[in-house]
């Protein structure tokens, strides 16, 4: 078997590596070599018990035919020697029975169980009782035998035999033990087969489960070639199609992406245009008319000193726009780090209560967990943390509390900037973070656009919850490590 784009050995560490473990007992291999174990073993375990059992039926059988022909041969050999009471052609038929196999006990009796002949030279002279079934067994391996022997309807004695069966159950036992061992031979080459037909059968699934995993990471452009002209071999080849399909319509998805971020990104930079366009046209009209004034010699000294003090702000203001458009515009790609968040926010509210305008505020920091390692560039979240703080510092003008809350929340931490000052206007919230959108005279309006754009790069987003002249919650989750 190969697959195209992977060979076989990556996928097998992909599936490896982010296979989730299944326990041994549900998995395909070891269900399908139980099922084959326990149906061999039932069916083995039927044929080789009616096998054994019909064998034995037959052994049984046999011998207790043998017997019957003995003790009819013995009967008839010894009538003449019974009506003729001789005793010596008695002993000599008893005697020839003695050494064929099987035989325990052979002896011939008068009418009254007087025991004329016998194997068992001790009990010639004694009485027998004659048992009265024709055939019975006695304990495990004994079958005894009494056959009458009649002349003209008249009973002129009995031969008794007793023969072993314990020859018969040793070949049965044997019979039995070879079936034992069939089922468990049967059972391991079963068991094998089993194993070796969902080896087959699950590798092929293992480099489709490998290859659905590729997909779900984002690489459409694997493909397998299972080989295979069974059903899994169809399954591949409907894998197959749909990643195709899903590849096409990838592509497509993402050409129309592209074709919209570009009008996107043109409306864009329209929008930013007219923005910056509308902020510097005020300070950059001040400084034209300053500077006209100036012009002018028969400018007063204190109009003239007016028109030099507006032409220091608003230049001063053009160039605030112009730095923090630039801060705006160069934001880089961020380099995330593992690192202690407290001690980041710690730092920051350090700067923030030395800032002139928190002189009548109160900072507090809260740390659930200290310290709380987290991913994140700190550069930049330092930013993020100090627009946000100065925010709220600038909220409260006329003093107040400012909070800043760091709380483990499973795999994630959320920091939040709390402050009790006036709140965001309903109109403005929708709109807070695009560029140039402030509610401040001195405010350019980009510090939460830049807050949002260095957090959407770490995966996340500013959530805003304001209160007119109650207060403003700005938060935002980070990956914890
Ligand atoms: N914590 C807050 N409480 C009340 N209003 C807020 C708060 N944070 C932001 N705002 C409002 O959102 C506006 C936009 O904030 P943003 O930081 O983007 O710009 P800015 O502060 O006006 O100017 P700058 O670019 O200098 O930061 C602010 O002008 C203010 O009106
Ligand atoms: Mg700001």
């Amino acid at each position: 078997m190969s697959v195209m784009e992977l060979d076989r050995a990556e996928m097998a560490a992909a599936a490896e590596q982010q296979a989730p473990r299944l326990s041994i007992f549900r998995t395909l291999r070891f269900r399908l070599v139980l099922s084959v174990a326990i149906v061999h073993a039932v069916l083995m375990g039927a044929f080789v018990w009616s096998a054994v059992n019909k064998q034995s039926e037959a052994i049984r059988s046999e011998l207790q035919n043998r017997a019957h022909s003995l003790i009819t041969l013995m009967a008839v050999a010894s009538t003449n020697a019974l009506l003729a009471e001789d005793l010596g052609s008695l002993a000599e038929v008893t005697g020839r029975v003695k050494h064929l196999p099987d035989v325990i006990e052979g002896a011939i009796l008068d009418v009254r169980g007087h025991v004329l002949a016998s194997t068992d030279p001790h009990e010639v002279g004694h009485y027998l009782q004659v048992p009265r079934a024709r055939t019975e067994i006695r304990g495990r391996h004994r079958l005894r035998l009494q056959e009458q022997i009649r002349v003209a309807g008249q009973r002129v004695g009995t031969v008794l035999l007793e023969m072993s069966t314990r020859h018969v159950q040793s070949e049965l036992a044997a019979t039995r033990d070879e079936g034992l061992l069939f089922i468990l031979l049967a059972l391991v080459v079963g068991s094998v087969a089993a194993w070796v037909l969902s080896l087959l059968i699950t590798r092929n699934l293992h480099t489709l489960m490998a290859a659905v995993r590729r997909i779900g990471g984002g690489n459409l452009g694997v493909r397998v070639d299972l080989q295979a002209r069974d059903e899994v071999g169809l399954l591949g080849n409907a894998f197959n199609t749909m990643a195709e399909s899903l590849q096409r319509i990838s592509e497509q998805v993402h050409s129309e992406h592209e074709k919209r971020t570009d009008a996107e990104r043109l409306a864009c930079v329209g929008e930013l245009s007219a923005s910056i366009a509308h902020e510097i046209r005020n300070p950059l009209s001040a400084v034209i008319n300053s500077v006209k004034l100036l012009d002018r010699t028969d400018l007063p000294a204190s109009d003239r000193a007016q028109s030099i003090a507006i032409l220091n702000t608003e230049s001063l203001r053009l160039q605030r726009i112009l730095n923090d458009f630039l801060d705006f515009a160069r934001i880089r790609e961020s380099r995330l780090i593992e690192d202690d968040i407290c001690a980041l926010i710690g730092e920051v509210a350090g700067l923030i209560r030395q800032h002139p305008q928190a002189a009548a505020v109160t900072v507090e920091v809260e740390c659930e967990v200290c310290p709380c390692p987290a991913r994140y560039d700190p550069d930049q979240l330092r930013q993020v943390v100090w627009n946000l703080m100065l925010n709220a510092v600038q909220a409260m003008p006329d003093g107040g509390e400012l909070q800043v809350r760091i709380v483990r929340r499973g795999r994630s931490v959320r920091i939040s900037v709390t402050d009790n000052g006036c709140g965001i206007p309903d109109q403005l919230l929708d709109k807070i973070v695009r560029p140039f959108v402030t509610g401040r005279k001195q405010g350019t309006g980009l510090g939460l656009s830049i807050v949002q754009r260095i957090l959407m790069q770490h995966g996340t987003t500013l959530s805003i919850v304001s209160h007119m002249n109650v207060g403003t919650e700005m938060s935002f989750e980070l990956e914890v490590v």
